[in-house]
């Protein structure tokens, strides 16, 4: 092989792998989610088990459920609230109706920034790991399995 394609494909392959492999809560999402959700779901919100009690009164308040660190975070990932933020954020493309979360608008002012982010957080969860299924089946679809939770990532 010639020397540049062999360069060209080690390169590739790093920078395929730098993406896939590197982003953190720290690094990129932590920042993200500063500039994006903090005003809704930060240190003034209520946890998820108080939310649910008084849900109406915080939606008037704009208060989402909190998740205001690394802890507070990957529990709407993994479990208890499993793949809440899948549901929430997803772009339409992995939904039945094709339409977005109610979340996905919040991460950008325009298209551009909310795809960027959007792909962010899925890289962040894993690719393989973006499931919509809950801990307990809803409807037709069934709860999450041990397998696709080990799949997600969600590195610190
Ligand atoms: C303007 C306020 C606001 C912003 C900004 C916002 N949210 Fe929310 N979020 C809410 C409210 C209010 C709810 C509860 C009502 C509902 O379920 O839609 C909610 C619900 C959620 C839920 C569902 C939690 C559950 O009960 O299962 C998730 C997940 C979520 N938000 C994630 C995010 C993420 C991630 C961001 C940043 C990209 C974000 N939100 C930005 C107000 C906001």
């Amino acid at each position: 092989m010639h020397k540049t394609v062999i360069a060209a494909t080690l390169f590739m392959f790093f920078a395929a792998h730098a993406l896939a492999g590197e982003v953190t809560y720290r690094k990129d999402i932590r920042p993200l989610w500063e500039a994006r959700c903090a005003a809704c779901h930060g240190a003034g919100s209520p946890y998820l088990g108080d939310f649910l009690e008084n849900q109406d009164m915080y939606k008037k308040l704009m208060k989402g459920p909190r998740m205001d660190s690394y802890a507070d975070l990957i529990f709407f990932v993994g479990w208890p609230d499993t793949g809440a933020i899948m549901r929430r954020l997803d772009d339409g493309r992995n939904t039945k109706d094709g339409k977005p979360g109610n979340m996905y608008q919040h991460l950008g002012t325009n298209d551009e920034e909310r795809q960027r982010n959007f792909t962010l957080f899925k890289a962040w969860v894993g690719e393989d790991a973006w499931t919509h299924k809950r801990w307990d089946a809803k409807g037709d679809m069934p709860g999450v399995t041990k397998e696709e939770l080990a799949k997600m990532k969600v590195k610190y």
